[in-house]
């Protein structure tokens, strides 16, 4: 069995989205954008043009002041936020925000059990991701005592836990060296391969050109640039 649930091509559409943080200063203005799986997507731009809140928005964390969002046909103002996680899974700009448990291990099933599986069952799917991601030896070390990179794998590996078809990372290389790069790297396209989609929002063009597909560029709130490479 694949990781996957199988392989659409449309997934994440959304069209005519507005979103502002300060009433009276629109920073999203009417904003179509449409992730396909099947394709890597990098979205670009220097800091504060908007990547973080589009990646919000594209997974309901923040919600639209207007316009409508939808995975794989399905209207995301209707959906809960597990149920869009089960879809899309998304990785925070800091990967230490998603991780809470003292142990791989635990944090790993806490994030099964929630959906009340069996033991054994919760365990060949922890040893499962662990393998995916290159960290099968840390299975009972301390959260704490991950690097930043293997904190980013643990956060990873929660994410496939749901088995989504898509990946949303938020910067996934910062903090990371060469080696680290090349890993992660290595693990996307894993995950390419298996049939996810991936959107990646970045600063780092020497990361994403491993993986030509199609680039967006984004300044203050608007998509400047579309292209495939
Ligand atoms: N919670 C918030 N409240 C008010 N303004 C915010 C909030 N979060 C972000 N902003 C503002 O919205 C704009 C876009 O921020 P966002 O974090 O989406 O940009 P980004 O492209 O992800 O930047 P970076 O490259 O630094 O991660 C910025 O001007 C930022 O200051
Ligand atoms: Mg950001």
């Amino acid at each position: 069995m694949g990781i996957l649930r199988g392989t659409y091509l449309s997934y994440i559409k959304a069209e005519k989205i507005c979103f502002t943080y300060n009433p009276g200063k629109p920073f999203i203005n009417c904003l179509d954008i449409e992730l396909k799986t099947g394709q890597f997507c990098s979205i670009m731009g220097p800091n504060g043009s908007g990547k973080t809140t589009i990646g919000k928005l594209l997974v309901g964390i923040l919600k639209p002041s207007s316009g409508n969002i939808f995975i794989d046909g399905n209207d995301i103002s209707k959906m809960s936020l597990g149920h869009i996680g089960s879809k899309v899974g998304y990785l925070f700009q800091n990967p230490a925000f998603q991780i809470f448990a003292a142990t791989v291990f635990e944090e790993l099933s806490f994030i099964m059990t929630l959906k009340d599986y069996d033991k054994d069952y919760i365990e060949s799917e922890v040893d499962r991701v662990l393998a995916l991601l290159h960290m099968e030896d840390k299975k009972f070390s301390s959260t704490f005592s991950l690097s930043y990179g293997q904190k980013q794998r643990l956060a990873l590996a929660g994410i496939l836990l749901n088995k989504p078809h898509y990946l949303i990372l938020d910067e996934p290389t910062t903090g990371l060296d060469i080696l680290r790069k090349q890993v992660l790297a290595a693990v996307l396209k894993e995950l390419m391969n298996m049939g996810a989609g991936i959107t990646v929002f970045t600063h780092d063009y020497e990361f994403i050109k491993n993986f030509g597909g199609r680039i967006l560029k984004m300044d203050r709130g608007v998509i400047i640039e579309d292209r495939i490479e």
